[in-house]
């Protein structure tokens, strides 16, 4: 009897278009007039004492009526761009001033377990976390985010996230432009819905949890689709896919061509020209544009669908069942992100892009002494129908959904491992604490190592292997995370931690 109605239950969901939380799977809305890009002030983070994060609660206009109570790391929303120097000490202290706990991790940056900021981390309400972190690597574009486990999607969709940069003094003289906020530009994407009561819609239960969370509005630097000026000339943009779980697949109107200079861990050896850069979450890339002929242009993307081809139930019911996991980006096609004006009584630092970059974060791995394999489940028998039925779901990694209390893997620092990423039903960004990666294969076949650089997150569409070496400890106290970077995937339990020692 029981089995019978959850079958039909079941089957309704693999036929109707869209199930329970009406959230999923909205299609995109458009803004009106534009407001200017918001740049998040700068923070120099050096060796002094007094550079502090607070993570606070806020009223963040995101537009001409749409207003909403956010987080925000010692703002109203989002944080400020911390600069950190290769080879100096970077020390500042995060307080919590909000009523539930929070943690400060430093993704993608080379930094002991004990000073990462994941999950085990926490700082709790009124308390504060003081940190000296030895910055020991290329330079590049990282960021930073709360990661309490069961909360990170809800914290992080409403703002407690930041840039992170780290320059290279050595190096820079790259010929790059490197003014921030003028010719360099950091773009931190969003996807956010609001209600009518001016607040942030915002679920982690049951298909939206499943799926990932989309919002139905694109914010930049917490914006709803902004414009930008730019000087007339060579402009560079630091991109940064802050969403929960939206997948980018950016270009420009007119379709220009652009260079993409670095990607999550650093610079990459030479220029790639590119029309289209896919982002997923955590994913960062830096790209330099010419406005040297004056001519505006408009960033778009299209989705990318999270869903694999072929997967275990077959593409048709899964789509039925995700809500279309295709979503916007068939129903919307493409959507605005960002407008770009050239404002001609400026003219651009830089002309002409170098043909190799200085500094660029180049593998240094030895021969591999191990393999390891992590599957990616979505099927984890009634945890999985737990999602479908309304409630959050239960997922995991090897079979196992993450345990706070278990040490999953055991790595001995300096060694060099193959990782091998394989994925069920559906494609996920698995990213790695503590480290930065090469990508060796995507679904099988090579990956072109000048193509997409060092890395932290890796889109797994179907399998992914990539080459990865730990140079900094992390104990069972305060170990190392990964895992998928939807964060309602990793806030339901598809993640897992290790040891390096
Ligand atoms: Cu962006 Cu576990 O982190
Ligand atoms: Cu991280
Ligand atoms: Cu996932």
């Amino acid at each position: 009897m029981v089995i019978a109605m959850h079958r039909r239950r079941f089957l309704q969901y693999s036929t109707v278009a869209i199930a329970a939380p009406a959230l999923v799977g909205r299609a995109l809305a458009q803004t009106g007039a534009s407001a200017t890009l918001p740049i998040p002030p700068l923070m120099d983070v050096g060796e002094d004492a007094g550079n502090l994060l607070e993570a606070v609660t806020g009223r963040h206009r995101f537009a001409e009526n749409f207003e909403a109570e956010t987080l925000g790391w010692s703002r109203d929303h989002l944080g400020p761009t911390l600069r950190m120097r290769r080879g100096r000490t970077a020390r500042l202290t995060a307080r919590n001033r909000l009523d539930s706990p929070i943690t400060a991790h430093w993704h993608g940056l080379h930094v002991p377990g004990w000073q990462d900021g994941g999950p085990q981390s926490l700082i709790a309400p009124g308390q504060e976390l003081e940190q000296r972190l030895d910055i020991d690597q290329p330079a590049g574009t990282f960021w930073y985010h709360s990661h309490p486990h069961g909360r990170t999607g809800y914290q992080v969709y409403r703002g407690l996230a930041g840039m992170l940069l780290i320059e290279d003094d050595d190096k820079a003289s790259n010929n790059l432009p490197l003014n921030y906020g003028v010719d360099d530009i950091p773009l931190i994407i969003q996807d956010k819905s609001f209600s009518s009561r001016g607040t942030l819609e915002y679920d982690d239960d049951g298909m939206a949890a499943m799926q990932g969370f989309r919002g139905d509005r694109i914010a930049v630097n917490g914006a709803l689709a902004p414009k930008a000026r730019v000087p007339q000339g060579l402009v560079r943009f630091r991109l940064l896919n802050a969403s929960n779980s939206r997948v980018y697949a950016l270009r420009f109107n007119d379709n220009r061509s652009f260079h993409q200079i670095g990607s999550d861990a650093g610079l990459l050896p030479a220029p790639v020209e590119r029309r289209k850069l896919q982002l997923a979450p955590a994913e960062r890339a830096e790209i330099v544009v010419d406005f040297s002929e004056g001519a505006a242009a408009r960033l778009v993307s299209e989705d990318v669908p999270l869903e694999m081809m072929g997967g275990m139930m077959g593409g048709g019911m899964m789509s039925g069942m995700m809500g279309g996991s295709s979503g916007p980006a068939t129903r919307e096609g493409v959507f605005r992100v960002l407008d770009i004006e050239v404002d001609r009584s400026r003219t651009g630092a830089i002309t002409a892009l170098p043909q190799e970059l200085l500094g660029a974060h180049l593998p240094t791995f030895d021969e591999p002494v191990r393999r390891r394999r992590f599957q990616l489940n979505m099927m984890m028998g009634m945890g999985m129908m737990r999602g479908i039925f309304g409630g959050r779901p239960k997922l995991g990694i090897n079979g196992k959904t993450y345990d706070m209390d278990r040490i999953d893997q055991q790595v001995r620092l300096g060694e060099t491992e193959v990782w091998q990423i394989t994925a069920d039903m559906m494609s996920h960004p698995f990213h790695v604490h503590g480290t930065s990666f090469q990508v060796l294969s995507q679904n099988g076949r090579p990956v072109e190592f000048g193509e997409i650089g060092m890395k932290d997150v890796v889109w797994v569409e179907n399998s992914a292997e990539i080459l990865v070496r730990f140079d900094k400890p992390a104990i069972a106290d305060a170990p190392f995370m990964y895992h998928c970077h939807i964060l309602e995937h990793e806030d339901s339990g598809m993640m897992g931690q290790f040891t390096v020692g």
